[in-house]
């Protein structure tokens, strides 16, 4: 049976490289897999990401951001995930609604009821079948995020205090229900937090995924 996988975590956690390393292994293994990410994922959601992205830390307030990003997260959903899915393919996704109950909910103190029952509204009962919190010192991450310079970067512009909750917020979050949510230690080098991702992986779904060398 197919699966959707999420990685999820503060800025500069490794996301990127560790989904692509993810999918790699996947398909090594034959299971045919993509890769998607959040804000964005299909084209019009892409079109959202520009708005969310660019610009101004106080341009919108959590309110707004948390509009935003459950359109995206509507639209990525109905082009993007729910077809994958219906065809028989795994998806992996880079951030899901953890990202709005930690960024907007927490950090951007609307609170998670809001966060949760505007969910409810826009999304309803879907769920992915396993979310990987990738955890690692905040400022460490966002120096790496930094490094990058990659523009994009008005969530990071948001100063260390916002990331701190961040990072405290998906920490409760991954305590909060231990059938959905798995912590994982990124703070190591990125093959061990590979060989910890494709572990838990392997142990949730039965699976003996391996390190594939072509990321
Ligand atoms: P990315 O850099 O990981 O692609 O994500 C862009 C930013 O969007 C990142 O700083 C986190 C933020 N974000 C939210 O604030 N709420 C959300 O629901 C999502 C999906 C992302």
């Amino acid at each position: 049976m197919n699966k959707m996988i999420v990685i999820d975590g503060v800025d500069g956690a490794g996301k990127g490289v560790q989904t692509r390393r993810l999918q790699q292994s996947l398909l090594s293994s034959g299971i045919f897999c993509i890769l998607t990410r959040e804000p964005g994922g299909s084209p019009g959601a892409e079109q959202i990401r520009e708005l969310l992205v660019n610009g101004d830390p106080d341009k919108w307030d959590s309110m707004t951001e948390l509009l935003l990003m459950l359109a995206a997260r509507k639209t990525h959903l109905r082009e993007t995930i729910l077809p994958a899915l219906a065809q028989g393919k795994w998806v992996i996704s880079d951030r899901f609604a953890d990202s709005s109950r930690a960024f907007q909910g927490i950090a951007g103190e609307l609170g998670l009821d809001i966060v949760n029952q505007l969910h409810q509204i826009c999304i309803g009962d879907f769920k992915p079948d396993l979310v990987l919190i990738l955890d690692i010192d905040e400022k460490i991450a966002l120096s790496r995020a930094e490094a990058r310079g990659q523009g994009e970067d008005r969530f990071e512009r948001k100063g260390g205090e916002y990331h701190a909750m961040v990072r405290s917020a998906f920490r409760e979050i991954a305590s909060s229900d231990s059938s959905l949510y798995r912590l994982i230690d990124a703070s190591g080098s990125m093959d061990e937090v590979s060989t910890q991702i494709l572990s838990t992986i392997n142990q949730a779904f039965s699976l003996s995924l391996q390190l594939s060398d072509a990321s």
